[in-house]
């Protein structure tokens, strides 16, 4: 058998089973609304994995449970049901103490942007710094860093009043990241900017995410911006629809588009292959599928050797050596029949795994893919 458990190919789980950090998990997280009659559930059985340093964009239609989520990530609100790990601290249960540990982690930028009137915008700032506890010349050149970093180095000492609706969001972003959060929940942060402000707004998340380790969750209706996730999350009616790691997919886009097999799929079809792809590992002499068993898996080999084994009236005989970007398997699922052959490792080798149903998918949507598995089957035949 091969190696190691399949898992999704765009998971960040590495093949050898070694997870990247996260700095939330959510698992079978439900969320209700209300009293008895009036119960009303906003979020069904979610589960969702976000890594150290990713960025990670929630989208989805108005009312699907984006704020829901994020407000009970951010400990605004008490997980009810399910579980729900934060910077690896457990929410579900946690004491008061817990949260308010937590919290000092957390930045926080909601739509309603609550600055105090009465404050400049670098007051207002080191409010946040203040309460976290921060140096005060830390927090000064940071304040002064962050402010200037955001278009409002020259409305430093404006109050809100005096400053535009961009400007008072942007006074609420700085508020947001000046105690260096270690994940940053940001509500639409970028809806009441205009293209310029909102790119400087998402390009600063970015150097915040790779320089210091930050995780970024944010809700957002703006397509212009959707290319700053490494992840892109989308929400319908309190589920989590679909979960693309978007750099990985593209990374395995790129390995499957070389082959002949894939090349005429669309980016969008492609992606959606990517996706459903499951990446297990094998090694040296393993028997990744064994002739005669019923056919589930369609397999890609990422790297390494296998033989294809046929046995015939008892007699084994080798009839084919495959390496990287061939495949096998495919015979099984086309005609519904039991494995006629049996695929041993040669070496170390990673697979990309296909279902069979994602398999039949793709194959009514591309023409290519047909005629080319045709010919292979022919001449495998
Ligand atoms: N405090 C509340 N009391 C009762 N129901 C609520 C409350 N907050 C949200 N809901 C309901 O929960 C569901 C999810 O709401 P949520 O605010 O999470 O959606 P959203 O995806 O953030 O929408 P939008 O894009 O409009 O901000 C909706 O049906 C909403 O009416
Ligand atoms: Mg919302």
């Amino acid at each position: 058998m091969p190696g190691t458990k399949p898992i999704p190919a765009t998971s960040g789980v590495f093949t050898d089973g070694r997870q990247a950090p996260k700095s939330i998990k959510v698992s079978k997280l439900n969320h209700y609304f209300g009293e008895g009659e009036l119960r009303k559930q906003a979020l069904y059985d979610n589960n969702l994995e976000v890594k150290r340093g990713e960025i990670v964009i929630m989208t989805g239609p108005s009312g699907s449970g984006k704020t829901t989520l994020l407000t009970l990530i951010g400990t605004l609100r008490t997980v009810q049901e399910g579980s729900l790990k934060v910077l690896g601290q457990e929410l579900h249960g946690a004491t008061r103490d817990d949260v308010v540990r937590l919290r000092r982690e957390l930045g926080f930028i909601f739509q309603a942007h609550n600055l105090f009137e009465s404050l400049t915008a670098y007051q207002n700032v080191n409010m946040a710094a203040e309460l976290a506890g921060m140096d005060r010349k830390v927090a000064n050149d940071r304040i002064e860093y962050l402010l200037a970093r955001l278009g409002l180095g020259h409305r430093i000492h404006y109050k809100p009043k005096s400053l535009s609706g961009g400007q008072k969001q942007r006074v609420a972003i700085a508020r947001g990241l000046v105690h260096q959060p270690k994940l940053v929940l940001a509500d639409e942060p970028t809806a009441a900017l205009d293209e310029k402000s909102g790119r400087e707004v998402v390009t600063l998340f970015q150097e915040l995410a790779r320089d210091e380790g930050c995780t970024i969750v944010m809700v957002t209706h703006d397509n212009r911006i959707l290319d700053v996730a490494d992840r892109i999350v989308n929400m319908v009616d309190g589920r989590i629809r679909s979960d693309v790691a978007v750099h990985e997919t593209s990374v395995i886009c790129e390995f499957l588009r070389q082959f002949p097999l894939f090349a005429d799929l669309q980016t969008s079809t492609l992606s959606e292959v990517a996706d459903k792809m499951m990446v297990e590992d094998a090694e040296p002499g393993d028997v990744v599928i064994r002739q005669g068993d019923p056919g589930e898996l369609f397999y890609l080999i990422r790297s390494g050797h296998v033989d294809v084994i046929v046995e015939h009236d008892g007699d084994k005989k080798k009839v084919a050596e495959l390496g990287e970007g061939q495949y096998f398997g495919e015979a099984a699922l086309l005609r519904d029949e039991p494995r006629n052959a049996t695929i041993v490792a040669r070496s170390k080798c990673v697979f990309y795994t296909l279902g069979k149903a994602d398999f039949k998918d793709v194959l009514a949507r591309s023409k290519s893919f047909v005629e080319e598995l045709r010919t292979v089957l022919a001449s495998r035949t």
